[in-house]
């Protein structure tokens, strides 16, 4: 993309070599000020306890149900361990509409209880007693396995009468109303937690589950030392614990003002969570497309893209009255597209605008802008990856990734591979990989674990 005026229009999104390196300490510092008692109070990476001491063998058997609430869709899984690695899954996706999602938490957890009941019956597993990992992905302060109280809502939920509560205790009590069903809560987790689970049952060296998707956030392995909240007795037989950083809320005390641009904090004002989760919104998906969405609002106003198109400022309109209208997916199939063709980008531009005709130079400037927005948000997540992996400074650390920009987007992996260079100490050799189904196979062998102890 040769013009100069859309790049130094876009410039902001550049985060330079100096910033990246500044971005990078100030989370380290944050994320050691989250472990220590006497700072945890003031930092924005709270690094909550998860209490999962152990990470899988491979061996482990049986047969579990699983719940995982907190991404695009609602699912009810049902898995079996096989040992030697292997699971086999069955699920399905329940819809959770916005005004569950925003409505009292009594109705949604009503709903994961009937999603539960529906399921169990079609797959005739009631009677079965069969234990149950309920991923559920928004920040909470465990108080053991199966307590955990939610610290807030995240990702667009906000549901009253919850927040401060314990989830299990929530479950279990629709579980209840209900009066029919026989399920042993045994686990709740974040799904990153569930994710490095997932990829440590295939791979041991996996230290670290990370999340690209509706949100974004990350959890890894840390010594029972370092962990100053964790209670004395966790620290008699164990060496480790997974602690859940809820890296998402990084910026909150003003640490990443000098990369946020306008966009961000237009985006910021007008979610549900105004203030929170700074760092998530310049990364997730929730967001991604969003930023897309008012950039390209004003290049165009700007007259830096479709500045031929007879109808600019119905463009604009469309792009301004219509919030949410420029899908993350959209940024992933605009990246994947072939020049000259833009078959993607055509496709896009009319279900957007009508458009007919785009022209070549223009759908390449769409891609820049794609690419800008996506590139920062990879950049970042390699700046907490990269600190992460310096922390745990084994000689190799494996990194399991999933969520949907993640897994959708053509090019996320190798920009975050590209900047994790630049970061990750040299003596240190790292990988990512795919997480196959972190929330229910990660559920499952939170609980298989924990019924180990
Ligand atoms: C949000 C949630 C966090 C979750 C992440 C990815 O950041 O607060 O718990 O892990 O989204 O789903």
């Amino acid at each position: 993309m040769q013009d100069q005026r859309l790049k130094d229009f876009l410039k902001e999104f550049i985060i330079s070599d100096s910033q990246l390196h500044e971005v990078y300490k100030r989370f380290t510092t944050e994320i050691q000020n989250g472990l220590s008692l006497a700072t945890r109070k003031q930092a924005d990476i709270k690094c909550y306890m998860t209490y999962i001491q152990d990470l899988p063998t491979g061996d482990e058997k049986g047969n579990y149900l699983a719940l995982d609430l907190g991404g695009t869709n609602f699912r009810v899984l049902h898995v079996s361990l096989k040992g030697h690695h292997e699971a086999e899954i069955e699920s399905k996706v329940f819809v959770v509409d916005k005004e569950l999602m925003t409505g009292h938490g009594t109705q949604l957890f009503d709903h994961i209880a009937n999603c539960l009941a529906e399921f169990v019956k079609e797959y005739s597993l009631n009677n079965q007693h069969l234990p149950l990992g309920f991923t559920f992905s928004f920040p909470c302060v465990q108080l053991g396995l199966t307590k955990a109280l939610l610290v807030r809502w995240t990702k667009g939920f906000n549901c009253a009468g919850s927040v401060q509560e314990d989830v299990g205790r929530l479950l279990k009590e629709a579980i209840a109303r209900r009066g029919d069903l026989e399920i042993n809560v045994m686990a709740i987790l974040n799904d990153t937690t569930g994710t490095l689970m997932s990829c440590a049952h295939r791979n041991p060296e996996c230290r670290i589950g990370v999340i690209v998707g509706t949100g974004c956030n990350a959890c890894y392995v840390e010594r029972v030392e370092n962990a100053e909240l964790l209670e004395s007795e966790y620290k008699v037989d164990k060496t480790h614990i997974i602690v859940n950083t809820e890296w998402g809320a990084f910026g909150e005390s003003g640490k990443l003002e000098f990369v946020r641009t306008d966009y961000d904090r237009t985006i910021d004002k007008a979610s549900l969570n105004v203030g929170s989760q700074l760092l998530e919104k310049m990364i997730s998906g929730m967001y991604l497309g969003e930023l897309v969405r008012l950039v390209l609002a004003d290049a165009i106003t700007q007259n830096l893209i479709f500045s031929r198109t007879s109808d600019k400022q119905c463009l604009i309109n469309t792009l301004r009255e219509n919030v949410c209208c420029f899908e993350a997916r959209f940024i992933s199939e605009i990246e994947n597209d072939n020049f000259p063709d833009f078959q993607q980008t055509r496709t896009i531009l009319k279900e957007l605008f009508a458009m007919e005709k785009a022209s070549v130079e223009d759908c390449q400037k769409l891609r820049y802008i794609c690419e800008c927005i996506s590139r920062r948000a990879a950049n970042l997540v390699a700046v907490g990856i990269s600190s992460l992996i310096n922390r745990i400074a084994e000689p190799h650390v494996v990194v399991g990734v999933d969520g949907s920009v993640y897994r959708l987007h053509p090019h996320f992996d190798a920009y975050m591979r590209e900047t994790m260079r630049k970061l990750v100490n040299p003596k240190i050799t790292f990988d990512l990989m795919l997480s196959e189904d972190g929330s229910g196979r990660g559920a499952a062998l939170v609980a298989a674990v924990a019924s180990k102890n």
